[in-house]
């Protein structure tokens, strides 16, 4: 079912919760609305929203928002080792995870309690506690608005990158994506390496699928601001994949700073939420936005904020990193 809302209040469909309006904003269940939906509904410029979770509107969106509601999860195939599922785009990324721990599948417990829709989770290529999403998928099928065709590509061609793919480059604003096909593994795979979690699943009583799940809910619950209660986007900036030289430099004077190796082996990446928290603003408020005060990396409307107010903290935030340490931090969240 096909379903239009016109001048759209996306109060309730930004995790910022910010207040602002779309011309119009439809809602799609089935893919193949789609072709009636670009044939007949669009005004003006249009662009997917998921859940939200990782955009700031700082303006009123003057064109069509396309919102997936199809909230299939149908297993492909299966086999002695895996089962592949193919999920719809428009289903809860932590139902998904919830769907793969209540059925003994590994692979995605790790990104458990991510905010946001399956169809979102390619774009970014969403990562938590060592894992990412492109680890386990397969495949993504997407709709090409210029053609009026359904396409897909591998998980090789799908470029995907610290927080990158090609659908923040070659196919921003040109695909809707529809479905997203995982495979999943029957085996155990525990990945425990990252920070406490090791230590929280053994206190819940060893690697159990369902350890890790909880392990890793708790610890973001600890860390990370509830977006029902508290407007934010997550990590509002990404880490700064940096030279060796710079790392090196920064180093020599912050011993303690944490680092960690990236996809190109002359590069390290560093913790953006660190070089925050070290240029002071970690807890920082002003009017109606602040920093987390248990995670940098995160902003937050503290009530009744704009999406103005959020940019000019993120600026000043970026500003007070770059004075500190000499390094250029990029936002993660899409910025309207
Ligand atoms: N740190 C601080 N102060 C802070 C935040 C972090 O000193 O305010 C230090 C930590 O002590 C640690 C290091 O920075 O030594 C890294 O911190 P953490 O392990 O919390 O991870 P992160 O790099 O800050 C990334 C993801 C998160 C994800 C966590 C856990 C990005 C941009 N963020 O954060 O993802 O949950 O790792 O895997 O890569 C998200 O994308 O929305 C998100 C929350």
């Amino acid at each position: 079912m096909i379903r239009i809302f016109d001048n759209a209040d996306l109060t309730s469909r930004n995790s910022f919760h910010v207040c602002q309006r779309a011309t119009r904003l439809i809602e799609f269940e089935k893919p193949e609305e789609l072709t009636e939906i670009f044939e007949r509904h669009i005004i003006g410029d249009w662009m997917a929203l998921g859940g939200g979770n990782n955009i700031l509107f700082t303006r009123d969106a003057d064109m069509t928002l396309i919102a997936p509601r199809n909230l299939t999860t149908e297993i492909v195939s299966e086999d002695e080792h895996q089962v592949r599922v193919r999920v719809g785009a428009g289903v809860e990324w932590d139902d998904f995870v919830e769907w793969c721990v209540e059925r003994d599948l590994w692979g995605v417990e790790n990104l458990s309690l991510i905010p946001g829709k399956v169809g979102a989770a390619p774009v970014q290529n969403i990562g938590a506690y060592g894992r990412e999403a492109k680890d386990v998928i397969r495949r993504v099928e997407f709709f090409r608005a210029d053609e009026r065709t359904f396409d897909m590509l591998s998980v090789e061609e799908c470029e995907f990158g610290y927080r990158e793919s090609i659908f923040k480059h070659a196919l921003k604003d040109k695909v809707v994506i529809v479905s997203v096909e995982f495979v999943l593994c029957k085996q155990p795979l525990p990945d425990l390496h990252y920070g406490d979690v090791a230590r929280e699943v053994e206190q819940r009583g060893g690697a159990s699928l369902r350890n890790i799940r909880d392990a890793i809910c708790a610890i973001r619950r600890s860390k990370l601001p509830d977006t029902a209660v508290t407007g934010n986007a997550g990590s509002f900036f990404k880490n700064p994949i940096v030279g060796r030289d710079v790392a090196e430099r920064l180093l020599a004077a912050h011993p303690d700073m944490p680092h960690y190796p990236a996809a190109d082996p002359s590069c390290i990446k560093l913790a953006a939420g660190w070089l925050i928290d070290r240029a002071g603003m970690k807890g920082y408020t002003e009017g109606h936005v602040g920093v987390h005060p248990r995670q940098a990396l995160v902003l937050i409307n503290t009530g009744g904020a704009d999406g103005g107010e959020v940019l000019a903290l993120a600026r000043k935030v970026q500003r007070k990193v770059r004075e500190q340490f000499g390094i250029d931090i990029d936002t993660e969240v899409n910025i309207l």
